[in-house]
């Protein structure tokens, strides 16, 4: 199962979150991180930067790949991933702009970019450490449900109710696209370590589903149960709804130190 950490605040979600990734890049300095998008990570984001400037830790050889991106935005589109990463994660976080990469959402070389971003993926390596939110749906980076928990990189249509949550981020809801590129279920399940936060009562019910439901292309979260090592971090009310709270926090406070997360 995973390990799920229920924290206070979003601040302490982030500080957890960045401790273990600042571990990770200590004991391998090109460790290959999994990145999110949305809301639910800037605060892992945050701390992470306070965390490489205060400690001058060498993040020049650290490499990234960004879950997905829209299909069709054009180049330099603020609301791209391409400019959402570089903008909230390259640049704070002191990253090389060269190390990471983010699937290509230009449709004239679409029907080739899921393969051409898996096999970046294998060259590097595979990712260490994949950062992961989750959608209202159930999606983990944009694998809607019914997503094939096997999936690899590719193009998905959204949602409407995605598109709606995303119309924040745009001038309008029509201006939201309607596809995108994302790595699979089955990409994500070959990270090493994957880190799944979330905030918020909008978030209790796809917490629940992904963390104590059945494993199911209906909530394309549940997939996590699959992984051998997955980590939860989640505030008081994401976790509202699920059964075996008291399991997870007497989990966490006998957790033997030496473990780490
Ligand atoms: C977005 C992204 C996902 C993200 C999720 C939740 O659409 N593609 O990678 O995890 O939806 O977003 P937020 O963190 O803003 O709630």
């Amino acid at each position: 199962m995973a390990e799920v950490l229920i924290v206070r605040d979003e601040e302490e979600a982030g500080a957890l979150a960045a401790e273990a990734i600042v571990n990770l890049i200590r004991s391998k300095p090109d460790a290959v991180l999994g990145l999110a998008t949305g809301s639910t990570p800037l605060t892992t984001y945050g701390a992470l930067a306070r965390r490489i400037h205060d400690e001058g830790i060498d993040v020049r050889r650290v490499r990234g790949f960004a879950l997905d991106e829209y299909v069709g935005l054009s180049a330099g589109h603020p609301e791209s991933y391409r400019s959402v990463i570089a903008r909230e994660v390259v640049g704070p976080l002191s990253l090389t702009p060269e190390h990471v990469r983010v699937p290509s959402g230009d449709p004239a070389t679409i029907r080739t970019a899921g393969s051409d971003y898996e096999a970046a993926i294998d060259a590097a390596g595979g990712v260490d450490l994949q950062i992961l939110g989750i959608g209202r749906t159930g999606h983990i980076g944009f694998n809607e449900p019914g997503s094939s928990l096997a999936s690899l990189t590719r193009v998905k249509t959204l949602t409407e109710s995605t598109r709606r949550d995303n119309a924040r981020f745009f001038e309008s809801a029509c201006d939201v696209p309607m596809h995108c590129i994302t790595q699979g279920i089955g990409t994500i399940l070959r990270a090493r370590h994957l880190m799944l936060l979330a905030f918020g009562h909008a978030k209790a019910d796809a917490v629940a589903a992904a963390v104590e439901g059945a494993v199911s292309t209906s909530s394309p979260g549940s997939a996590i149960q699959l992984h051998p090592h997955a980590t939860v971090i989640i505030d008081e009310a994401a976790a509202s709804k699920l059964e075996f709270i008291a399991y997870y926090r007497h989990a966490w406070s006998n957790k033997p130190e030496w473990q780490g997360i």
